[in-house]
């Protein structure tokens, strides 16, 4: 019931992130579709409203599960070059996904890199948890030097 709902929700945001971040062409049809001529990820606008939807309410300063905080104004500093607490990675190592303890979590591949607990979102099925075009725009952002812009 939720993933239904959610899954509509996140796309609207994907589609308005990717319309104020200028990456929709004019069919609006063809996004991703040419890694050549997209701009750059941007965190505030394509990452944050995922996280908004899929993280801070567990994620939040108040209680960050994890000693991490994915709240809007916070999420760039917890995440960049910051020390996981569960592997020998940063969450966010700039220009090396592979090596980067967030995109594990998300892939759930974080056992293998040495780590522990559970994938992220925590508590979801395999089906419910965020897109794998959200995880890829998450890795594309990593690549591309994980900015905060
Ligand atoms: C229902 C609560 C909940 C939700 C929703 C959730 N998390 Fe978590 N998260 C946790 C808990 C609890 C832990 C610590 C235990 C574990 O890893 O299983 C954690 C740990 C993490 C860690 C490891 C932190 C470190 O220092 O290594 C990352 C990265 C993470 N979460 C990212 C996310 C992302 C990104 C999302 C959204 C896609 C998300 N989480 C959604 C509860 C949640």
């Amino acid at each position: 019931m939720r993933n239904i709902s959610s899954g509509r929700v996140l796309l609207c945001l994907l589609m308005i992130s990717g319309l104020t971040s200028g990456r929709v062409v004019a069919d609006g049809n063809e996004v991703l579709s040419n890694n050549e001529e997209l701009a750059e990820v941007s965190l505030a606008f394509d990452l944050q409203p995922i996280f908004d939807t899929y993280c801070v309410q567990c994620h939040l300063l108040e209680s960050a599960q994890g000693g991490l905080v994915l709240e809007n104004g916070e999420a760039w500093a917890n995440l960049v070059n910051a020390d996981s607490t569960q592997a020998v990675l940063k969450r966010v190592d700039p220009g090396t996904p592979a090596e980067s303890y967030l995109l594990h979590k998300l892939r759930g591949t974080h056992i293998k890199a040495g780590g522990s607990g559970q994938p992220m979102p925590y508590g979801s099925e395999a089906s419910a948890g965020i897109s794998a075009s959200s995880v890829e725009l998450v890795e594309r952002w990593i690549s591309e030097g994980a900015a905060d812009n």
